[in-house]
């Protein structure tokens, strides 16, 4: 499995414990109000520095850790001035999503929103899906009040096929892309 997959001006790769201070800096409200379980701001917001730094360190760990055989792959971010630009991964064992689909999800950091860095990301993780699982689709759901992340949904040309009401009571909006692949 290639280690970088790259567009020439974004690059995603593996998660590494040496993203910390980036991954440490790059969470903001919008990341946690549109991606993170009920509860877990508070939680977060309620530790000492070095108790995020040592929860986030955990967590980068896990993500390293577990890129291999699936059944999700985190991924890191990369431009040639600036290490992890954002986040995004996919995983073929999302509850909302057909088992062996993928469900993608993305964060971008708060300085280098809006240069479509997560749209190239996002398309770069669609052609590992293409390339390296059998996957067929992607879906990417979106609270209706997400302006932004709709946006990356419509920028990779992901078709909006329904709206549901999630276990928490949030209507979202499920785009789904079809992963062509070329014939052999
Ligand atoms: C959603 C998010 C990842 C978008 O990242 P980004 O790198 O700014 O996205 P891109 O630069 O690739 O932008 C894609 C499109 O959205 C538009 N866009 C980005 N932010 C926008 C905003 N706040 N309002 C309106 N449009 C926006 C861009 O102009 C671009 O439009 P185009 O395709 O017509 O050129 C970022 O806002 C974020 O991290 N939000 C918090 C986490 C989150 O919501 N994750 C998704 C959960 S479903």
């Amino acid at each position: 499995m290639p280690r970088v997959w790259t567009d020439g001006v974004v690059a995603i790769r593996r998660q590494e414990p040496a993203d910390l201070a980036a991954h440490l800096e790059a969470v903001d409200v919008e990341q946690m109000r549109w991606l993170w379980e009920p509860g877990d701001p508070q939680r977060y917001l309620a530790m000492s520095p070095q108790e995020q730094r040592a929860h986030q360190r955990r967590h980068l760990e896990h993500s390293h850790d577990t890129f291999g055989s699936g059944p999700k792959w985190a991924f890191s971010v990369d431009t040639a001035a600036d290490r992890y630009v954002a986040y995004v991964d996919c995983d073929l064992a999302n509850d909302h999503v057909p088992l062996g689909e993928a469900n993608i999800s993305y964060a971008c950091a708060p300085q280098h929103r809006g240069k479509g860095y997560t749209s190239r990301a996002v398309r770069l993780v669609c052609e590992f899906l293409r390339r390296e699982t059998s996957a067929r689709e992607a879906h990417i759901l979106v609270d209706p009040d997400n302006v932004a992340s709709l946006r990356v949904a419509r920028a990779i040309a992901a078709v909006e096929t329904e709206t549901f009401v999630n276990e928490r009571g949030l209507t979202m909006i499920r785009h789904v892309l079809v992963l062509n692949r070329a014939a052999p």
